[in-house]
């Protein structure tokens, strides 16, 4: 009799397990699926931005390229074409801030001129570095239109380090990260024009 109770027991403790395990895994899938919708949505919406829509008559993402970047990191290029021909690309960017990583993403026509830079994520504070969000000011537009060589590459720097970017009051640390972030993104253009360019 005792050892019939504790099979059974033994059997409901089995099937509760079974049942709260399988639907854990069905939550995990569900919510796994729920983020990858919500990552593509942002990429969209951060492509728009930085890729405008007269330059393209095709979908940057499908026509992307994987090259190496920094320190061989594989680096996605998205890009956008008219007419058969390669005329915006856009990319993350990485840079170093106060409070860690910020991710951008950053456009850039052709010719190399910046077609717009947008932030992704960042741990930035409030108030003080997070005015590189678009919308918390228009210090991130400034970019738009410049280029390696405009202004001089020894200006791509923050106004307190000689250059022509202006820092934040009592935030310089952020800027410095993201100016440095953008101008090293326009020299992996610089080096791999070629590829991101070419349409086989
Ligand atoms: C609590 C706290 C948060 C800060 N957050 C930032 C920040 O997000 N970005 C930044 O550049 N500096 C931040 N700072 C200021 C930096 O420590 C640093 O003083 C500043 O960037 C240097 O700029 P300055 O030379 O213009 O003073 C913060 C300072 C404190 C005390």
């Amino acid at each position: 009799m005792k050892k019939d109770n504790a099979m059974k027991h033994g059997l409901i403790l089995g099937a509760f397990c079974l049942g709260f395990g399988l639907l854990i895994a069905l939550t995990d899938m569900v919510t796994a699926k729920e983020i990858a919708a919500r990552a593509m949505e942002d990429k969209i919406n951060s492509l728009s931005q930085v890729l405008p829509a007269e330059l393209q008559d095709n979908n940057p993402i499908k026509d992307a390229i994987t090259l190496k970047g920094e320190h061989d990191m594989e680096t996605t290029v998205y890009r956008a074409m008219k007419d058969g021909k390669v005329t915006g690309l856009a990319y993350e960017i990485r840079g170093s801030g106060y409070a860690g990583e910020i991710k951008l993403m950053m456009g850039i026509a052709a010719d190399g001129k910046l077609l717009g830079v947008r932030v992704l994520a960042h741990k930035e504070t409030p108030g003080l570095g997070d005015k590189i969000e678009v919308k918390k000011g228009d210090w991130i537009l400034r970019f738009t239109g410049l280029s390696l060589g405009n202004p001089p590459i020894e200006k791509w720097k923050v106004k307190k380090d000689g250059g022509q970017f202006d820092q934040f009051a009592g935030a310089t640390i952020t800027p410095r990260g993201v100016v440095k972030a953008i101008r090293e993104g326009m020299e992996f253009f610089a080096a791999n024009q070629a590829k991101m360019t070419e349409v086989n």
